[in-house]
């Protein structure tokens, strides 16, 4: 499984990608939001001098000539930019078109099988179910993850699963062992994933032993 960043916080990309584990970034216009009045392709193309991998950009047009516009746009900033358009009717019909003329689309805003099924159809390059705002409502992110890995698994579309809206460890681990092609996390959730007491408990115990035998 993939690693993606789901941030557009430049630090955090650095610091992943010095773990050697950022295989691609995604952002969404909160996530540029956050990082203040910054030049939206300046930034994704500050994204993508760190990392080599997929980085998507989403289309903030509502119509589907106007996510074409901007997904051609975009997708001049560098080679690995993806185009992020919603799962709306408009979205895919953007999709359909910017994959026919070889710009890669990953579709956001995936709450069901069914749009999932669409997406694929349209010719996405990667499907972005939501796992932790279906959890949010008393639905199971992990549930339609697995509806849409199984589902996929039936026929050879290239659409990768790229499972998002990540909360914590357990929704990656869970990814993981469904077979999902990518997660997409928060730097939180990664830097979570190092955590154990018995690790630092035993490094800090080996660390003892070794000055105190006089050893520097
Ligand atoms: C995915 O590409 C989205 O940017 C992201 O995963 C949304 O996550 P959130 O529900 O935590 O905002």
């Amino acid at each position: 499984m993939k690693f993606f960043l789901d941030t557009a916080n430049l630090e955090e990309i650095r610091n992943a990608a010095a773990f050697g584990i950022a295989d691609g970034v995604t952002t969404n216009p909160t996530l540029i939001s956050k990082e203040g009045n910054v030049d939206f392709k300046e930034h994704i193309a500050a994204i993508c001098k760190i990392v080599s991998g997929p980085v998507s950009a989403e289309c903030t047009s509502e119509d589907a000539q106007g996510m074409i516009n901007q997904g051609r746009e975009y997708a001049k900033i560098a080679p690995n930019v993806v185009i992020k358009c919603p799962l709306t009717r408009e979205g895919l019909k953007a999709t359909n078109t910017l994959s026919s003329e070889g710009i890669k689309v990953n579709v956001t805003l995936c709450f069901s099988a069914a749009q999932a099924i669409l997406a694929a159809k349209a010719g996405a390059s990667f499907i972005s179910p939501f796992l932790g705002r279906l959890d949010d409502i008393g639905e199971n992110g992990l549930v339609l993850l697995s509806d849409i890995v199984e589902i996929y698994r039936n026929y050879t579309w290239p659409t990768q699963v790229l499972a998002a809206s990540i909360r914590h460890p357990i929704h990656a681990i869970e990814a993981a062992r469904m077979g999902a092609d990518i997660a997409t996390m928060p730097f939180k959730v990664i830097d979570q994933m190092f955590n154990h007491p018995l690790t630092d408990k035993g490094q800090a115990q080996f660390l003892a032993d070794w000055h105190k035998s006089g050893r520097q």
